[in-house]
């Protein structure tokens, strides 16, 4: 396409004709560019329709924040948002009960948590999630990381799209995180309001995120960049299906304006 537009233009004389092509030239990439996206975003396999909730909370965690805490942290500690959970939500913004206390969140017969070790390894993607949603407790062992998935899977996975479909409920996350990744970066050490985040995330995935804060440990006060969470439509975990949170900032930020460093 691109090359017949070009060769439009080689043959149209006037300065307006060529103009227009080149507009139009240029609409068809913009479409084409949004296609391939929307292919190589798609998650496989089919979603629920009887789920309960309303949208899912993408939580996203700044490991150097999370492990200034009572965490002891081993391994290394990773220098780019890993991923927390993604959540499924009421519409009061609160998560969805766990299947275990209350199955009628869906209709069909969620994976057993004690079958994802299997699962995970033979779909190959054990390590793309040690890279992306390792537990920061020990970061080089994949045991203490499988705990964490398998409670992620308990207290949200079960009651998502994916019940029966955790490969696809994995995938949905690594790549939400790796396009997340790729699209914004904060300085870290540079303070910044809540609201200066808010718009440099919303401009980078076009919805508005919340912004998780945590006082810094023997910081007097100081306060930190703890989570980013982005929200997205149910049956859409992805980059195309991303909405507005409820709030743009919780934990103990208190206002928009309320400043905040990135440890
Ligand atoms: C959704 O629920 C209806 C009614 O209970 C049931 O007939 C249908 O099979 C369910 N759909 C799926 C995909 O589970
Ligand atoms: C279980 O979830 C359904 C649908 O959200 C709700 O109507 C029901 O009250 C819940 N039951 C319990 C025991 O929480
Ligand atoms: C962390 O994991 C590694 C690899 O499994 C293990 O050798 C080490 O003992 C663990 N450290 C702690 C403190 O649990």
């Amino acid at each position: 396409m691109k090359k017949h537009c070009n060769k439009m233009v080689a043959v149209g004389g006037l300065m307006v004709a060529c103009l227009l092509v080149e507009i139009s030239c240029g609409a068809v990439e913009a479409v084409r560019v949004q296609e391939r996206r929307l292919s190589s975003g798609r998650i496989l396999g089919s979603t629920d329709p009887n789920t309960t909730f309303a949208f899912y909370k993408f939580s996203l965690q700044w490991p150097p924040a999370s492990c200034d805490s009572s965490l002891k942290c081993v391994g290394d500690i990773p220098a780019e948002f890993t991923i927390h959970g993604l959540w499924p939500q009421l519409s009061n913004d609160k998560g969805v009960p766990a299947y275990a206390k209350n199955k009628s969140c869906t209709t069909l017969t969620p994976t057993r948590a004690d079958q994802l070790p299997v699962i995970l390894q033979t779909g190959n993607l054990v390590q793309q999630l040690m890279q992306a949603w390792p537990d920061l407790k020990n970061t080089s062992s994949l045991k203490t990381s499988q705990t964490f998935w398998s409670n992620e899977w308990t207290k949200h996975g079960m009651c998502s799209d994916y019940g029966d479909k955790p490969l696809d409920y994995f995938k949905a996350a690594i790549n939400l995180r790796n396009n997340f990744v790729q699209a914004f970066k904060l300085e870290r050490g540079v303070s910044y309001k809540v609201e200066e985040i808010v718009k440099k995330v919303k401009a980078a995935v076009n919805g508005t995120p919340e912004i998780t804060c945590r006082t810094k440990k023997g910081g007097m006060g100081a306060k930190i960049l703890l989570e980013l969470r982005l929200c997205y439509k149910k049956g859409n975990p992805t980059p195309q299906g991303i909405q507005d949170c409820k709030v743009s900032y919780s934990g103990v930020c208190k206002s928009t304006l309320d400043e905040l460093t990135l440890l």
